[in-house]
């Protein structure tokens, strides 16, 4: 983690608060009008509901009709965007300015998938010529591995590859290798390991053989304690079984600390070097998607790439009442300023998109949870909401009975492909089904009158009626988005990363918090690293309060 400098080269003058805005003003006067909104109502009103309130972008569709809102909510909310200088912003980024304030850093994760031509050159740098300088050589390492002519030490093949790296260096690799294991290449078992638990290695070593395993240690600082303690058991666990000639064969790294690197003994041929204008949770377009490239094999890497690219390409280009990314912004400001909601549930209905939940908790609620502005004053109203969820159809039978009868209010994402990449044709129809399902579901309830409807045409007696109808009730009224495309690839997953990512950047906007850096994790870190050494040595812990002392002392009885 670097140290923040005292001159941001921030291009922008302080904002005023958000309250003080005369269209979040606006806003807050259309809320109270909108209070009583039901999206029954809504659809009966307006036969172009669906055609107004939908957009298409580099391959994906998103259809935003089943928000509690209309046209006059949406043109408030985009002058909002306009007021708080979302265009201005968003080119300044594009272009390489210091938008990370805290850390005097440019936020160029855009320029990893923009192609050679866009000659970008940054502060007298040609970032274009670095980036594809070290996709060249992703290129070239990966065709090596895959294609067999990378050797283990005693000549085999490399069947298991171990990405060793947590956070950014871990969740985005992971989530998107799962995500295309269909394009995976046959004879390669794909491992993670992130936590700093012991199990975590254990597991991953058991299933490995030391003769054809490549660890990938992945780590932008290169400093983070989970991960240097994982690689440097797993550098051991090899030596066991190797002798220290053959860790070049072995391990390769990637991070912005080449001095690191070199220190902790990898060869510096191995390393493949990303720049600190890339944050740690946008970063799986950087060399950390080695581990994605030697999965799916270059071409296709580039196929992710080339659809963040054309989400980016939107993102700048279209004006922001048909831009994807700006809409979804928009949309869940509005339902987290003035409905209040606390949470966002993501459900992708594509099993392969299991760990998108996960991923997108770091990437929005690393980025937004902020409680103070670029100038550090506090926020003047809430932020980013918490966001979780799993896959369609495994929460309907877990966690969507809240979702739909109980008190709060949470908006749901439904992801879906319209295509399967199997045959089960049955399958499919269901999940789509369910995905179709649940958001009408959630969007149109179902009323005491209904309900009495529905029981007295199965014969129920009165009594029965009553006493069941309010515990059969749906309120509906209840928001979601649902994002579709043709097929689950390489391109349209970078362009539904991409669509997420400037989601997270226009809200960062629109609260003005710095969705770059990341200071919250810092604390627990610190006082983890002199718990430690409480719990690895002898001395007594009296520092802390009661509790703490308490349990730091079982943890030493235990040992
Ligand atoms: O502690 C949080 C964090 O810094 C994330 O932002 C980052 O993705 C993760 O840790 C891992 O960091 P690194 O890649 O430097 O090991």
């Amino acid at each position: 983690m670097s140290q923040p400098t005292s001159q941001p080269t921030f291009p922008f003058a302080p904002q005023p608060p958000l309250t003080a805005t005369a269209s979040y003003q606006a806003l807050e006067e259309h809320a109270v009008e909108a209070e009583d909104w039901q999206l029954r109502s809504l659809f009966a009103a307006d036969a172009g509901r669906f055609p107004g309130l939908t957009v298409d972008a580099a391959g994906l569709f998103l259809d935003y009709s089943k928000n509690r809102l209309d046209a006059r909510t949406m043109a408030l909310l985009t002058a909002l965007a306009r007021e708080r200088g979302v265009e201005a912003q968003r080119d300044a980024m594009f272009a390489g300015a210091r938008i990370n304030t805290t850390e005097n850093r440019a936020v160029l994760h855009t320029a990893l998938r923009a192609p050679r031509a866009s000659a970008l050159v940054v502060d007298g740098q040609d970032v274009s010529a670095d980036v594809h300088a070290v996709l060249e050589r992703v290129r070239a390492f990966t065709e090596a591995v895959r294609g067999g002519a990378w050797l283990g030490h005693s000549g085999k093949p490399i069947t298991d590859i171990v990405n060793i790296g947590i956070g950014g260096s871990d969740l985005g690799p992971k989530m998107v290798c799962l995500a295309l294991r269909q394009y995976a290449h046959p004879r390669l078992a794909m491992h993670f390991v992130s936590n700093v638990d012991g199990h975590d290695m254990d597991a991953a070593l058991a299933r490995v053989d030391p003769e054809t395993t490549l660890f990938i240690v992945a780590s932008k600082t290169f400093t983070t304690t989970e991960t240097m303690m994982n690689a440097q058991t797993a550098r051991a666990w090899f030596l066991q079984h190797a002798p220290e000639s053959a860790l070049a064969r072995h391990f390769v790294a990637v991070s912005t600390n080449t001095e690191a690197i070199r220190q902790f003994g990898i060869d510096p041929a191995n390393m493949f070097p990303f720049w600190d204008w890339v944050g740690g949770r946008y970063s799986v377009w950087s060399a950390i998607g080695l581990s994605v490239a030697l999965c799916v094999g270059f071409g296709y890497f580039q196929d992710l790439l080339a659809g963040a690219h054309a989400m980016d390409t939107h993102f700048k280009e279209a004006p922001l009442e048909q831009n994807m990314p700006a809409l979804l912004a928009l949309v869940g400001f509005w339902n987290r300023q003035f409905l209040g909601c606390g949470s966002v549930s993501i459900a992708p209905y594509h099993q392969d998109l299991s760990r998108f939940p996960a991923y997108l908790q770091q990437l929005d609620m690393e980025s937004n949870g902020k409680r103070v502005t670029k100038s550090g004053a506090p926020v003047d109203t809430p932020t980013c909401p918490v966001i979780w969820g799993d896959c369609g159809t495994n929460g309907q039978h877990a966690y969507f009975q809240l979702l739909h009868q109980g008190t709060d209010v949470t908006p749901i994402d439904f992801i879906a492909a319209l295509r399967p990449a199997h045959e089960y044709a049955n399958h499919h129809a269901a999940l789509l089904a369910n995905c179709f399902a649940q958001s009408e579901a959630f969007m149109k309830g179902k009323t005491l009158d209904e309900v009495r409807a529905d029981l007295q045409a199965q014969g129920l007696s009165l009594a029965n009626i009553e006493r069941l109808a309010p515990h059969k009730t749906f309120p509906g009224n209840r928001p979601s988005n649902t994002i579709l495309m043709e097929y689950l690839t390489p391109y349209t997953l970078g362009a539904l990363i991409a669509l997420y990512e400037h989601k997270t950047f226009v809200q960062g906007v629109l609260w003005d918090v710095n969705s770059f850096d990341q200071w919250g994790v810092e604390l627990g870190k610190v006082l983890a690293k002199r718990i430690e050494s409480e719990l690895t040595g002898s001395a007594l812990p009296e520092l802390h309060d009661s509790s703490t002392n308490g349990l730091i002392a079982m943890a030493k009885a235990a040992v």
